[in-house]
């Protein structure tokens, strides 16, 4: 069967059972590419509160470039990976610096912006510009893999790579917006990772997986990675209602340049009673996390990553849910 007859499909399909989603009304440059920088590692359900507040306090492009750092890192809490939420600042100040306030309209500048990828340009290019230029995502990793009857992790970038082409081959000069978007829904709704719902789904009579009986074969499972165990024991360090905290370098591990709660052997003071105790995942690791009360030796000098804060203002601080746990 045809590009355009499965091209004609999707898109009636994308046009009556679309979700109503806060991006999708008033699609412009800038909610697009919050939206599409905010849903890179996260799901549509945990987006959305956060794209409504994060939009309700950076309505335009020029405030997000007024704002502060620990502002913008501050309502990207719980979103994680925060490196997304300092390029999506730095990337607004080079959209002010280099493209006079406007957002750019060239596939090749919109790539150059920090924090912007392959994926992320043609997102913006083909919902907010109408230009038709490709995007491959996980979920399109999926339903192309079920449609085409390919065989390829989802996980597996040699396996994305060889996609591009066919989403450029794909993608309609009308309504491109729509055909990329609607690859993704069909991918969160329908053609989904576990059972997927071939019985609704608009393009069955176009795919391969279906017709030979392998949607639940393809794509290949991943081969799993098991999580690496990290243990910390943190300090809880009180005084005159202050509370002890340290920002962390971009050498570490985890929560790079965030502010967090000093580990054990950070700060010259001894761990003591046990105040709380949590789990937590962070991209391959598993953590687990103890909070132990401290008292510091006065006589040490405080290094330079440790900040005294009021005990009512940590939580602008502690932007991981990790915090949120243990407090
Ligand atoms: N995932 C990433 N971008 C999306 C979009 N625009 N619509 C639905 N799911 C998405």
């Amino acid at each position: 069967m045809s590009d355009a007859l499965l091209r004609a499909d999707l898109l009636r399909w994308y046009g009556k059972a679309k979700r109503d989603l806060p991006w999708r009304r008033n699609p412009t440059p800038y909610r697009v590419w919050v939206s599409e920088i905010m849903l890179q590692q996260t799901t549509v359900a945990a987006v959305t509160p956060k794209y409504e507040s994060f939009l309700r306090r950076f309505p335009s492009l020029a405030s997000l470039a007024a704002s502060s750092e620990d502002e913008v890192l501050k309502l990207w809490a719980g979103l994680g990976y925060y490196s997304r939420a300092r390029n999506l600042r730095r990337a607004a100040l080079s959209i002010q610096d280099v493209h006079g306030g406007v957002f750019p309209s060239e596939f090749d500048a919109v790539l150059e912006l920090p924090g912007v990828g392959r994926y992320t340009a043609g997102a913006i290019l083909s919902i907010a510009f109408s230009k038709p230029y490709p995007l491959v995502d996980g979920n399109v990793i999926r339903v192309f893999s079920r449609l085409f009857g390919l065989k390829g992790r989802v996980k597996d970038p040699g396996f994305a790579q060889t996609l591009w082409p066919l989403a450029e081959r794909l993608v309609p000069k009308s309504r491109p917006g729509d055909w990329n978007q609607a690859l993704m829904e069909l991918g969160a709704t329908v053609c989904t990772p576990d059972s997927p719902s071939c019985g609704a789904c608009p393009v069955s009579r176009h795919c391969v997986a279906f017709k030979k009986g392998l949607q639940d074969k393809l794509p290949l499972s991943e081969t799993r990675r098991e999580p690496v165990p990290v243990r910390w024991t943190c300090l809880w360090i009180e005084k005159n209602g202050k509370v002890l905290l340290w920002r962390r370098s971009d050498k570490e591990r985890l929560l790079k340049n965030l502010w967090g709660l000093p580990e054990k052997g950070r700060v010259a003071a001894v761990p003591g009673r046990l105040l709380a105790k949590a789990a937590h995942s962070i991209t391959h690791h598993a953590l687990a996390v103890e909070l132990r009360a401290a008292a510091l030796d006065e006589r040490a000098p405080l290094p330079p990553e440790a900040r005294w804060a009021p005990r009512g203002e940590i939580r602008d601080y502690l932007v991981s849910s990790l915090w949120l746990k243990l407090l």
